[in-house]
């Protein structure tokens, strides 16, 4: 018998591309569901339309492309829309909101790999969303040779403007992730990415036991 639905909850996932975010998110969706939940997934960059069209600026840039800062501040505004129009009204209803990719994302890849540094990352995170924060952020890890083969197997080495990036970026990306995970526990849960995707959803829903047995 499932549980009867309760408080809202917000489950951000993270990791570097081709790490298996998506395919997570929706699995825990669908055994939220199962235990008698109201979920909501959504993604970033975008979740709202004006977010999405921010999203299009992001990823297939026009002309030369942005600069550090106007990327960051990109970034920033899709996510203050996101969480106004979408995010808090969910959370607001009860609903499980579950994201691919949120806040941290910004600060792995522009304040870490792009070198904005987290108090600019934050600072703008505060202004735009007041500063909000997932209940549990998941940071799905899969080592860099496996995640070589999963994008060549999934993009066919096709990728944008960020995805494209060089091997040096991603790695910083990764590493930032790591610290940002290592040094607030409170936050984050660490998943190894690799197995099935059952495997790791598995893994996924242990990790979230102090969120999911209590809702
Ligand atoms: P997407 O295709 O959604 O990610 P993935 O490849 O993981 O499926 O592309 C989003 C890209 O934007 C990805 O390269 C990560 C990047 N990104 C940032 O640089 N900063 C951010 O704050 C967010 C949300 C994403």
């Amino acid at each position: 018998m499932s549980n009867p639905p309760t408080k809202g909850r917000f489950v951000a996932f993270e990791g570097g591309e081709g790490t298996g975010k998506s395919t997570q998110a929706q699995l825990l969706a669908a055994a939220l569901r199962d235990r008698g939940q109201t979920v909501e997934i959504s993604r970033e960059p975008g979740g709202t339309s004006g977010a999405e069209a921010i999203r299009k600026l992001l990823l297939h840039p026009p002309g030369k492309g942005w600069n550090a800062q106007s990327e960051a501040l990109l970034f920033a505004a899709a996510r203050a829309d996101h969480v106004a129009r979408l995010i808090r009204p969910a959370l607001a209803n009860g609903a499980w909101l579950i994201c691919d990719r949120f806040v941290d994302s910004s600060r792995a890849y522009q304040g870490g790999a792009g070198g904005l540094g987290d108090d600019a990352i934050q600072a703008l995170h505060e202004f735009g969303s007041h500063g909000l924060r997932p209940d549990c952020t998941i940071l799905l890890e899969v080592d860099e040779a496996r995640l070589t083969q999963r994008l060549a197997e999934r993009d066919g080495g096709a990728s944008d403007a960020i995805g494209g990036r060089g091997a040096d970026y991603h790695r910083a990306v990764a590493k930032s992730f790591r610290s940002l995970a290592d040094a607030n526990p409170d936050d984050f849960r660490i998943v190894d990415g690799t197995g099935s995707p059952e495997d790791v959803h598995a893994r996924v829903l242990e990790s979230l036991s102090h969120l999911v047995t209590s809702a």
